[in-house]
């Protein structure tokens, strides 16, 4: 599979473009079985931009980022945070949904580093006509797409990290991207914070706990705001 570069129209100037555009990728298998691409929406100036997985099945059908329990979790979150749910961003590392059926239940799969890799130049495009102040990586996948595969948030959840543009490796994830535009997707006001996913806290043996741990992440993002 080519990778979504070449799915990305030059001209496109608007993040409206590139979801239209964006509706006809094929850049690796996962458009197949999907229902249809599931583009980032939301507050296209807003200073807080998040950075989910993949849709999940809802999103899948809908057609729309987080718009179910994960989604209703992270609004909460957010809100709790001091972080307003009405001006931010959601997206998602990878556009389309990756499940494995099981008779009829279509069972969620995390992507693998060749979605992940193929799917990133969306996520670049979308940077690059973006404005966020902070970017909240939401898990291992978005992790990998924007910090490289050995980041773990683990270890590292609730820093403020600088943009990751510098990076200089040739198959480091995090070189700097540039789209078919020629736009590079530079941020170098951004600042970048990993925490844990929704859907973590929504499997976690003690929920309350592992929101309290997102809602704490959050307020290190809502203060760093300007
Ligand atoms: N989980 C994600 O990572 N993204 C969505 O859009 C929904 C659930
Ligand atoms: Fe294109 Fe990404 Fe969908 Fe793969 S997952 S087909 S790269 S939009």
């Amino acid at each position: 599979a080519p990778g979504a570069q070449e799915f990305i129209p030059p001209q496109a100037d608007t993040i409206d473009e590139l979801r239209a555009a964006a509706a006809g990728c094929q850049g690796c298998q996962l458009y197949r079985n999907a229902s249809q691409t599931v583009f980032g929406r939301g507050d296209e100036s807003a200073r807080v931009v998040f950075v989910g997985e993949q849709p999940g099945d809802l999103e899948d059908q809908k057609g729309l980022p987080f718009v179910g329990p994960a989604g209703r979790l992270l609004r909460k979150a957010a809100d709790d945070a001091g972080i307003d749910p009405g001006h931010i961003y959601l997206t998602n590392a990878v556009k389309h949904f990756r499940f494995e059926l099981r008779g009829k239940r279509r069972i969620h799969q995390t992507p693998d580093r060749v979605h992940i890799t193929a799917c990133r130049p969306w996520l670049v495009a979308e940077f690059a006509r973006l404005h966020p102040q902070i970017v909240v990586v939401l898990g291992a996948t978005a992790a990998k797409a924007l910090l490289g595969p050995t980041f773990r948030v683990t270890k590292q959840r609730g820093e403020l990290l600088p943009w990751p543009a510098s990076a200089q490796h040739p198959e480091d994830f995090t070189r700097v991207p540039v789209d078919n535009a020629g736009k590079v997707a530079d941020a170098p006001e951004a600042r970048l914070l990993a925490t844990i996913h929704p859907s973590a806290v929504l499997r976690a043996d003690n929920q309350d706990v592992a929101y309290d741990g997102l809602v704490a992440d959050l307020k290190v993002a809502a203060r760093a705001l300007a």
